[in-house]
């Protein structure tokens, strides 16, 4: 059986892009593979967090992955800073990559520009990243489109590993990308994708806690073009169309012709906007209501997430171990 591993920041609003991209897709092959999925608290001290915040979005994003569909008895749901080995390894790790390899990273250097001082974590996040990844031995990795360039550093860190110490050590991951929703793109303006640090800004993304009149509300707001035509186009002034068809495929399951064809009596996108709100706001709904059941009960919440934590380490922190001896550390 294949191994998954794959991960989320708890940095809250988590959102439809996440969803479509990432967790939709854990949720869909949970039977057919032997899955660790990790709230990835250590990621988000990559930039300045309000503690009581962090920690609250910590255990609603847990609750949150349990309404969507993680089923604890078929995946082990965890919280990356309750297993050590990520961040032991991830220093023995440190120490056999070139400082090159992450200056080159697309997301270090967007993120990085943005800010007046930047963290050293934030140059160092990949192989924080690798590390989740290999030290389980993950054969893939279900992301979105963004995190796809963080998987390719991976394998070349496990193989570069694996070279130098000579044998194979560390399996090779892949990315696994979705044929649809792997680059969901903001509602305000379709040229950036979705994501958490714009989530708040008004009509930029649909948060899966949204109210459906809010959902509704961003919706029909949503930029599109001076035309008329529904079409899947990948031509820059149709990316709002785009995205929404692209939205609603991803929702629905269905092919492109049915897409169409349900928007075949269309009057103009306002209908094509209605008509993605109505699916997306269906398909949320049951979600919203078993997350706020969740979060009623955080002993339960907890109890959970020890044995998800019980379950990563026990695989995690002998394949550190074992690296630490091949490096030439003593192990006790
Ligand atoms: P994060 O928390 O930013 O996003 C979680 C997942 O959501 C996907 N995603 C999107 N997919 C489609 N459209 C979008 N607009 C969109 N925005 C985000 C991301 O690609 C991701 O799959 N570094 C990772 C977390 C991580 C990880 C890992 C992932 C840490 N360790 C090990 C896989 C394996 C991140 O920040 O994801």
């Amino acid at each position: 059986m294949k191994r998954v591993f794959s991960g989320i920041q708890p940095t809250g609003n988590i959102h439809l892009g996440n969803y479509l991209g990432a967790v939709k897709n854990w949720v869909d092959a949970q039977d057919k593979k032997e899955n660790f999925f990790c709230i990835v608290d250590l990621h988000s001290l990559t930039v300045p967090q309000d503690p009581d915040e962090l920690r609250f979005q910590t255990r609603a994003l847990a609750a949150m992955l349990l309404a969507c569909g993680i089923d604890p008895d078929k995946s082990t749901l965890f919280i990356q800073s309750h297993v050590k080995a990520h961040a032991e390894g991830a220093w023995l790790l440190n120490c056999v990559t070139p400082l090159g390899w992450l200056q080159r990273m697309t997301q270090f250097k967007d993120k990085s520009a943005k800010q007046e001082s930047v963290l050293t974590g934030l140059l160092t996040y990949p192989i924080l990243m690798a590390g989740d990844i290999i030290f389980y031995d993950a054969d893939e990795v279900p992301v979105g489109d963004d995190q796809k360039q963080h998987v390719e550093l991976t394998r070349d860190i496990a193989q570069s590993f694996n070279g130098r110490f000579s044998q194979p050590f560390f399996t090779i991951p892949k990315p696994i990308i979705p044929v649809v929703g792997a680059r969901v793109m903001g509602l305000d303006g379709p040229a950036a994708k979705m994501s958490k640090s714009s989530a708040d800004k008004r009509g930029h993304a649909i948060r899966l806690l949204d109210e459906p009149k809010e959902i509704m509300r961003s919706f029909k707001r949503a930029v599109t073009d001076s035309g008329r035509e529904i079409i899947f186009s990948d031509a820059p002034e149709k990316a709002g169309v785009n995205n929404l068809l692209g939205i609603y495929k991803a929702v629905t399951g269905k092919n492109k012709e049915d897409v169409i064809a349900d928007f075949a009596n269309a009057r103009g996108y306002g209908d094509l906007k209605v008509g993605v709100a109505e699916v997306v706001i269906d398909m949320l709904a049951p979600i919203r209501a078993k997350y706020g059941q969740l979060m009623e009960d955080p002993a339960e919440l907890d109890r959970l997430l020890a044995i998800g934590a019980t379950q990563a380490n026990a695989v995690a922190q002998p394949k550190v171990d074992e690296m630490k001896r091949i490096m030439g550390l003593v192990v006790p």
